[in-house]
């Protein structure tokens, strides 16, 4: 287990809120080493001191669930190094002599990482080093394939993590349980039993003070390219060989690769973007998207977008694959839905003619359950749903932790491999080509409301 990560980006947005809380809790249940230091370099005129005790506050704040002792203890093992990125000299002497491999972890807005990892690779980590790259990677499909060219002239692709924390979340996991561990729902898992997919992630988060990554991103770039589309391999693959790396990542890959590249009538038909008014969810008032500070609403970021692909293959034609994503919404809605066709013969008759099957797999809290008719009390010819359903426990250790453990030891099963990332942006382009042309009309809904009704109506039955 590698025993020294390098953080670029540390007095970021990720890192305090993601990267050290999740450190801090593989800490508290013994799973660092005992002698993990972690240096962290950032451009702010700060020293050691100074930084753990801003570490120490945002831990209180979003770490609060690890013990006080664990935190403290894992800032002891921070130093901070006031370093820019992108300077070769100050980088090389944060490093330091030693020949330990290290993980070089990029927290970084997208437009240093590609002078960063020309740093590194002229200063040169020491043999068995990794690299973390967050995203977006890339925000094109060309400045995807130039990461891509940066990071294989000092890494090979083993020693690349791109992170997705979706990949990290056990429910996520239990797709693959749920298909490659039963016999039950194999059989159903095709274009002859299922009607759609539908790949949902709703937040009533807002922007949240991100307006520089995401004014630039939109909800396409932000969650689509990659978290979605992640998921719809996971349930749309070939059952892989092994649970491998290769395995497991070739057929991820091959999905990726039959999805449909939308024409820009398809994007039209298709695609749904929209952006939030002012609203209220709870008893908090939005402002509208564009009165948030940092926004040029000449961009016409998106904060809401849907999209129904198609999969080219045996398995899948015909079957639309709806992922929607947006802020601001009534509620938190993070889910897998297969929604299975209507029985062939109603002989229920009119009345009670039964309504499809579904098998939701529910994120955040983790839930899985299956939709199924019985006959119900009373007359028994009446039909009744039920759930038939699991609680799954609180993950241990959380999405991040997970990622963060696999990248110490070297297993980059979970993590984007170089195809993946370049083929997501070759799904996503056309879309985002499509909405630049004026194709697909920017929508707006109010904050707190269930999004744009146009958003309703597009989940068609088949995709041609
Ligand atoms: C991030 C996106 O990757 O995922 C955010 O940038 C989004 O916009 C977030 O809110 C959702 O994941 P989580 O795990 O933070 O709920």
């Amino acid at each position: 287990m590698i025993r020294r990560m390098i953080v670029f980006g540390a007095t970021g947005d990720l890192t305090p809120r993601y990267l050290l809380p999740a450190l801090a809790r593989l800490h508290e249940t013994g799973r660092l080493p005992e002698s993990f230091e972690i240096s962290c370099l950032a451009r702010d005129d700060w020293d050691t001191e100074a930084f753990r005790g801003f570490v120490e506050a945002r831990l209180a704040e979003h770490a609060a669930d690890v013990a006080a002792l664990a935190r403290s203890g894992l800032v002891k093992m921070l130093e901070y190094h006031r370093a820019d990125a992108t300077d070769r000299e100050q980088v090389a002497e944060a490093l330091g002599s030693s020949q330990e491999p290290v993980v070089a972890y990029l927290a970084l807005p997208p437009v240093v990482f590609a002078p960063t990892i020309e740093v590194l690779t002229d200063t040169g980590l020491p043999g068995g080093s990794r690299i973390v790259v967050e995203k977006p990677f890339g925000e094109d499909l060309e400045s995807a394939r130039e990461l891509n060219r940066l990071l294989h002239e000092a890494f090979p692709e083993e020693a690349v993590f791109r992170a997705d924390h979706f990949l990290g979340l056990q429910t996520v996991q239990n797709v693959l349980g749920l298909r490659f561990a039963n016999r039950v729902f194999e059989p159903l898992w095709n274009h002859d039993h299922v009607e759609r997919v539908e790949i949902v992630w709703d937040e009533t988060l807002a922007l949240e003070g991100r307006a520089s990554y995401y004014d630039t991103a939109g909800a396409l770039k932000d969650m689509i390219q990659n978290h979605l589309l992640q998921l719809l391999c996971l349930v749309a693959m070939e059952p892989p060989i092994t649970l491998h790396e290769r395995d497991l990542r070739d057929r991820k890959a091959d999905v990726l690769r039959a999805v449909r590249r939308l024409s820009p009538e398809e994007a039209e038909r298709q695609s749904v973007r929209a952006r939030y008014t002012a609203g209220r969810i709870g008893d908090k008032e939005i402002p509208a998207y564009v009165e948030e500070e940092g926004i040029d609403p000449e961009r016409e970021t998106e904060t809401f977008a849907q999209v129904a692909l198609a999969i080219d293959n045996w398995r899948w034609s015909g079957v639309p694959f709806v992922l929607r994503t947006g802020k601001a919404l009534s509620r938190d809605r993070a889910e897998i839905a297969v929604h299975f066709k209507p029985i062939p013969h109603p002989a229920f008759g009119q009345r009670t003619e039964p309504r499809s099957n579904v098998l939701r797999l529910r994120l955040d809290p983790d839930r899985i359950h299956l939709v199924v008719n019985i006959n119900g009390p009373g007359d028994p010819f009446d039909l009744e749903r039920v759930e038939l359903g699991a609680e799954l426990a609180p993950q241990d250790p959380p999405a991040y932790g997970r990622l963060l453990l696999d990248v110490l030891e070297g297993d980059p099963t979970l993590s984007i491999r170089a195809d993946e990332a370049e083929e997501s942006w070759g799904i996503v382009e056309p879309i985002l080509g499509a909405w630049g042309e004026g194709r697909v009309p920017l929508l707006e809904y109010p904050a707190g409301s269930d999004g744009p009704k146009e958003a309703a109506e597009l989940p068609a039955k088949s995709v041609p």
